[in-house]
């Protein structure tokens, strides 16, 4: 049986952590595409560097660079991370145009070589880059979707971890709705510990602070950085998604996904709770939110339409 085969789009910083975290789980071949122009030979020299690695790691998959698409042909999953990331002091709908230009291009390209493919979103603003990815491919719903949620679902229940001394592997809880600083949802009323109610161990104004860290949590790192935007927390997230769907692990992850009448929202990209596995999205669930979580939510997609409306063709 033919090893199931990734392409990571971008050999930036992000790329480059998703490459390494992926192969180094030896469960698919990994092919870093990037341009000449910007990347130089920066790609050819990651999968080379991180090839070598292999002996000591334990893997048996292959990494490779190309500057084309023949390489990238029959891909499983393909994640795009081409874009420019924000810089301190900028908000992710501020890149609206100009990575819409590249993921356009890039998304097109991949499509042709990989027709079956599931498409992974990264680049900002992530929401609506699914759209434009999904008009440059015209992959069905399923096979269209973006990170942000997983990664916004782990920098809360990090948070919350990090404030109740526990495992963040025993923080159950659901950041959906946009992925930017002010229309993603933590939702509070459904997190769980150890299957304690949150609002249950901790007094709401705390539970208020550690929320309004979670959504300010990629600009956090931003400030941090000072040179662009994360890529550890980012990179698990999204590689953890592309496990759940070339393994068919069916894992219920939060992400960015068409909304064909979930929380009564229709024709635009949003978060929400997916079952991932062979084929992308297999099912999509609603959580019991409070009055107050729905109202955000339908605000959050209002607020992604907008700005899908202002994407120059
Ligand atoms: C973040 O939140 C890159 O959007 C990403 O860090």
């Amino acid at each position: 049986m033919a090893r199931k085969k990734v392409t990571i789009i971008g050999a930036g910083a992000t790329g480059g952590a998703m490459a390494q975290r992926l192969i180094e789980r030896d469960i698919c071949d990994v092919v870093l595409q990037d341009d000449p122009q910007f990347a130089g030979t920066m790609h050819f020299g990651k999968a080379l560097d991180e090839s070598q690695a292999a002996a000591w790691i334990g893997f048996s998959s292959r990494i490779s660079a190309t500057d084309g698409w023949d390489e990238t042909r029959n891909s499983d999953v393909v994640i795009c991370t081409a874009g420019a990331p924000r810089k301190p002091g900028m908000s992710r709908e501020e890149l609206l145009n100009g990575n819409a230009t590249i993921v356009r291009a890039k998304v097109s390209e991949a499509a042709k070589h990989s027709p079956n493919a599931v498409i992974i979103i990264f680049a900002n603003p992530m929401d609506a880059m699914c759209h434009v990815a999904q008009k440059a491919s015209g992959f069905p719903r399923e096979r269209v979707i973006g990170q942000g949620g997983a990664l916004d679902s782990a920098r809360y229940r990090y948070f919350i971890a990090a404030e109740l001394g526990v495992s963040p592997m025993d923080v159950h809880g659901y950041v959906i709705g946009g992925h930017t600083d002010t229309t993603m949802v933590p939702v509070v009323s459904q997190t769980r510990i150890g299957g304690v109610p949150l609002t249950d161990l901790l007094p709401a104004d705390k539970v208020q602070a550690l929320v309004a860290r979670a959504m300010r949590g990629g600009a956090e790192i931003t400030e941090l950085l000072k040179v662009g935007s994360a890529y550890y927390a980012p990179s698990a997230g999204t590689i953890a998604m592309a496990e759940a769907i070339l393994l068919d692990q069916k894992r219920l992850i939060p992400c960015s996904v068409l909304h064909q009448g979930e929380y009564g929202i229709t024709g635009v990209y949003s978060g929400t709770v997916c079952q991932l596995g062979e084929g992308g999205i297999q099912r999509t669930f609603e959580l019991p939110l409070t009055a107050e979580e729905k109202e955000k939510v339908v605000a959050a997609a209002n607020a992604t339409k907008e700005l899908v409306k202002l994407i120059q063709d």
